[in-house]
């Protein structure tokens, strides 16, 4: 049942599941007996951003979602996944889950999701009463979600991204790591392939050439002068916008949570909501405790990541960076 060809097939979806920084870590195998090995290529780790490896096993989970939401469309299933913890196999590649298929799958509406769902970094129109019932139409009892849509709290919610943001910012690794993830430009040989590139960040050419500047050589000048702050600021990206505490269980496997996240995700496209995770929120502890207390998030579960959501007030432009389906295969 599954080959290669098949295989090939369902990638071409799976593939459009998010990553952190886009980095795309999911490795795939074959090995027989309808069973697949998803592997890590941990070159594609994160080691200042992402130390623990948290963001990197919640992609492997969004891609497991992806998968299940794939096969569904053809009548097959996710029957097993067995998760695996063995040294690394041929350098790079990292084995992190064995995966049974089956027949006996139905067809999820969320996969049609699938094609439409991206990372929204551009603006927010007023809410109205349509996005009042986007928002109402989102499934938050039965899901993981906290909704926070007072636009006092979202400013200081706002306000906290931003600490939270240049927190992370002023640690040198941190920031060369994520200007090597970024392609300001379309010269870059990587544009298409993966990393966050200027047109997916919503950043306009002066602007992405100025960030390459502020965060590399101009960073501590800048610092020193005390401007870098105010030109990290993201607070105007929160503008109209709602914001999404997404909350799992105390202790539960981040391949599952990332699963789950992916589904939420998938549900505000469903609504015709744009989203954008804020990752900074949950990473660092004192804002990742600050929003819990603050807007319950109920006990035993635990803040996962946060999400800035919306109305988009344009139309998403340019296709999604990715990597050729034949590289995902090992
Ligand atoms: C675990 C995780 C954390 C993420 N954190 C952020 C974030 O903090 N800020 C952001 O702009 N995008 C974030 N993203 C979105 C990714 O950058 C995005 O999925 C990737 O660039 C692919 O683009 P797409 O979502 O438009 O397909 C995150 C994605 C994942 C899976």
């Amino acid at each position: 049942m599954l080959d290669r060809l098949l295989l090939e097939e369902l990638l071409a979806e799976v593939r459009l599941a998010p990553s952190v920084h886009n980095v795309q870590p999911t490795r795939w195998r074959l090995l027989g007996d309808d069973r697949l090995l998803l592997l890590e290529d941990v070159s594609r780790r994160l080691p200042a951003a992402d130390p623990s490896g948290h963001d990197v096993r919640l992609s492997h989970g969004a891609a497991l979602e992806g998968l299940s939401l794939a096969l569904g469309r053809r009548g097959l299933r996710i029957a097993e996944i067995e998760p695996v913890t063995e040294a690394a196999i041929s350098g790079d590649l990292l084995p992190v889950a064995r995966i049974a298929i089956a027949t006996g799958g139905a067809f999820d509406p969320l996969a049609d999701q699938v094609s439409e769902r991206i990372s929204w970094r551009g603006g927010f129109r007023a809410f109205g009463p349509a996005g009042e019932s986007a928002l109402d139409g989102l499934p938050t009892s039965s899901t993981d979600l906290v909704l926070v849509r007072d636009p006092p709290a979202v400013t200081q919610i706002a306000q906290l991204a931003d600490e939270a943001g240049f927190h992370f910012l002023c640690d040198d690794a941190h920031r060369a790591e994520l200007l090597r993830w970024m392609r300001l430009s379309r010269s870059d040989p990587s544009y298409e392939r993966d990393g966050l590139s200027a047109e997916a960040m919503a950043m306009p050419g002066m602007v992405a050439l100025g960030t390459r500047l502020v965060l590399g050589p101009l960073f501590p000048l800048l610092h020193r002068l005390g401007l870098a702050a105010t030109l990290a600021s993201e607070q105007g990206k929160f503008a109209n916008s709602v914001v999404a505490l997404f909350h799992r269980p105390d202790g539960e496997d981040p391949l599952a949570s990332g699963r789950a996240f992916y589904r939420a995700w998938l549900a505000m496209t469903a609504q015709g909501l744009a989203a954008c995770p804020v990752s900074v929120l949950a990473d660092r502890p004192v804002s990742n405790r600050q929003l819990v207390e603050r807007y319950r998030v109920p006990m035993g579960r635990r803040l996962v990541n946060v999400f800035r959501l919306g109305l988009p007030a344009s139309s998403p432009q340019g296709g999604r960076a990715r990597l050729p389906v034949a590289e995902l295969i090992v």
